[in-house]
């Protein structure tokens, strides 16, 4: 059955060297592709290594293979529409039927592997919205963004869910960036640091709407903070804060506090002068239609206008990179800093602050600077404890680790959270002005109430924690 059909088939293919390549590089990589997309769709292939071998390695190679098959086919002077090979056809003894059949199986074959590949395509964008691919394929350009990433509330949270938003337009942007930025990765001509804020992938505001309703965050959050002293007994002492997080309005509910901002009723629009938005020189908010401008006294010329969202605040939600003081303080919460080591918060507070050329000196040198330490000022316990020294070597380097990459120049604080008082005095400060000379206040009980500011045992702790 269709033998006719199926030697003119071969015999065709075996004439055309671009359908012959083709066909060999897609006898060679469409089957182990396929029965790979299919285990991935299944069960979620973890390995990067797997996936870059198939869907970096073989993908490309079948596409070349479809392509120089198609070429071959359609364009070359043998393919298949022309003149030589439809003389060909019909030179044969029973030519209605060698037409039919290999029609036929040329359908067949085609449409065996476009099944095939449209499989394969489908995991293989999947793998290309994928955290792996995202976070680890630029290893070491991506490294501090994955690093803080995978330590963050959003941890679960796939890089594309927050970075590509809906639609057509979006997928468009976010395939033309990535090819953009793989060209710098390969040409080595990528910026150090990774600049901020994001121009073409920022997240939009709706991004975040689809798991966080702004107007649902009623009240009030107490915010604890568990610091330590970088005295002898490294004392440990706590900074409590009512957050007023308010509300953007919800039925009956006035918008109010902190998440005012957002309500529907109101825009707020701000001029920037500086790349990192650092720098407001006006504010205009629109309440209600009703519009009032807040600006300094000196004229200034050239500006960005933008209107304020969720990320002008929130802007480190996820790459959450700490300062080493609060890198430390989160060592010790943990417990994986010993606490009763004397003065070791000062002094691996030194240690982690010193410059170092890379991650790897880093570790080398805070283990030495820590172990001199003791060994000068504490030789007994040089001597007799090492085991705690070595602990608190590896909590020290851990909190560098978290937050300093010096092959892509981030250090301490290289990346402002505008989520505290760097970001929203930007704003609130004395010298934006109304017409009728109002500033955006800045009074100490706007945004939180201080309940207590770094205290040993402040009352308000063993009043809400009732011990
Ligand atoms: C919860 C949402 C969210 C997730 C999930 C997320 N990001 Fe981001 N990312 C942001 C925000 C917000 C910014 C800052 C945007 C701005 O200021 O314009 C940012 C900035 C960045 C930047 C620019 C450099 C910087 O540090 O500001 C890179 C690179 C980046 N993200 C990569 C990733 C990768 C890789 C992943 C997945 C491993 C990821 N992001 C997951 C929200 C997210
Ligand atoms: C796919 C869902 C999803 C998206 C999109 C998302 N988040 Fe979240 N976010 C979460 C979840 C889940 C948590 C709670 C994590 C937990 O409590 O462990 C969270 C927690 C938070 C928190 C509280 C963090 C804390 O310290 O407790 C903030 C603030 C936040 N998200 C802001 C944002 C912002 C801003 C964006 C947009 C850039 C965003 N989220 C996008 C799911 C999401
Ligand atoms: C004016 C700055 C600002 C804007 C704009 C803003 N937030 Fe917040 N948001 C805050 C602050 C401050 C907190 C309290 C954070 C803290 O101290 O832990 C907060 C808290 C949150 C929390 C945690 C609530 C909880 O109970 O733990 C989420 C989630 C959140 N914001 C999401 C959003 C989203 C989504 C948007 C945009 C629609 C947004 N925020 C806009 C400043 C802002
Ligand atoms: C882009 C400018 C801008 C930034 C940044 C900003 N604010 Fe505001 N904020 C305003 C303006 C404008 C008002 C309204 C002032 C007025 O009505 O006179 C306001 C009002 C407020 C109010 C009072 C809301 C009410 O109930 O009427 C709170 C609370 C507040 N901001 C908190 C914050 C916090 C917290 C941050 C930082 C995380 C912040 N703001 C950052 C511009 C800003
Ligand atoms: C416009 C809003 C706003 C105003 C006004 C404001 N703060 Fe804050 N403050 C914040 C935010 C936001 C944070 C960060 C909360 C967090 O880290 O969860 C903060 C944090 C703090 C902290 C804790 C810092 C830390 O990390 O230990 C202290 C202390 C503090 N504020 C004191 C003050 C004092 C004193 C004033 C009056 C001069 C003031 N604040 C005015 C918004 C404000």
């Amino acid at each position: 059955m269709l033998k006719e059909g199926w030697l003119f088939f071969k015999s065709f293919i075996k004439q055309n060297k671009l359908c012959l390549i083709g066909s060999i590089l897609l006898l060679v990589t469409v089957p182990p592709l396929t029965i790979f997309a299919l285990i991935d769709s299944a069960y979620h292939v973890e390995s990067h290594v797997l996936q870059q071998f198939f869907y970096l390695g073989l993908f490309p190679l079948m596409l070349l293979g479809l392509a120089l098959f198609c070429v071959g086919i359609f364009i070359s002077r043998q393919g298949f529409f022309s003149t030589e090979t439809i003389k060909e056809l019909v030179q044969k003894a029973d030519k209605a039927k060698v037409l039919k059949e290999t029609a036929l199986v040329t359908s067949v074959i085609l449409t065996v592997v476009l099944i095939c590949m449209g499989a394969i395509v489908y995991s293989a964008y999947h793998y290309t919205e994928s955290v792996n691919f995202c976070g680890k394929l630029c290893h070491k350009v991506m490294t501090p963004e994955f690093t803080a990433y995978k330590h963050s509330p959003h941890a679960h949270v796939k890089c594309v869910e927050c970075h590509i938003g809906p639609g057509a337009s979006w997928f468009v942007k976010s395939k033309l960036n990535g090819m953009k930025e793989v060209v710098e990765y390969l040409t080595n001509t990528y910026p150090k640091p990774l600049p901020t804020p994001l121009h073409n992938l920022r997240p939009a505001r709706e991004t975040c709407e689809e798991c966080h309703r702004p107007e649902h965050f009623i009240g009030y959050k107490f915010v604890i903070k568990e610091k330590r002293e970088t005295d002898e007994n490294n004392s440990k002492v706590y900074t409590v804060l009512l957050m007023k997080t308010g509300t953007g309005g919800m039925r009956a509910q006035k918008a109010h506090g902190i998440h005012w901002h957002v309500s529907p009723d109101v825009k707020i629009y701000y001029k920037y002068t500086d790349e990192k938005r650092e720098n407001i020189v006006e504010v205009i908010k629109v309440e209600n239609g009703q519009k009032t401008v807040f600006k300094g006294g000196e004229e200034v010329g050239e500006g960005h206008i933008r209107e304020m969202d969720c990320l002008d605040c929130h802007n480190r939600p996820t790459h959450i990179f700490h300062s080493a003081e609060e890198a430390l303080d989160l060592q010790f919460v943990s417990g994986a800093m010993p606490e009763d080591l004397p003065f070791i918060k000062k002094v691996a507070l030194e240690a982690i602050t010193k410059e170092y050329s890379s991650r790897e000196e880093a570790e080398i040198k805070i283990a030495e600077y820590i172990n001199n330490y003791y060994q000068n000022n504490y030789p007994d316990i040089f001597k007799n404890d090492k085991e705690k020294i070595d602990k608190a070597i590896k909590a020290a380097r851990e909190a560098y680790l978290l937050n300093v990459f010096p092959e892509m120049n981030i250090s301490w604080n290289t990346y402002t959270n505008f989520l505290g008082h760097d970001g929203c005095f930007r704003c609130h400060n004395e010298e934006l002005e109304s017409a009728d000379g109002e500033v955006i206040p800045q009074d100490c009980s706007l945004c939180h109430n201080l309940l207590a500011e770094e205290e040993e045992n402040p009352e308000i702790l063993e009043t809400i924690l009732g011990e």
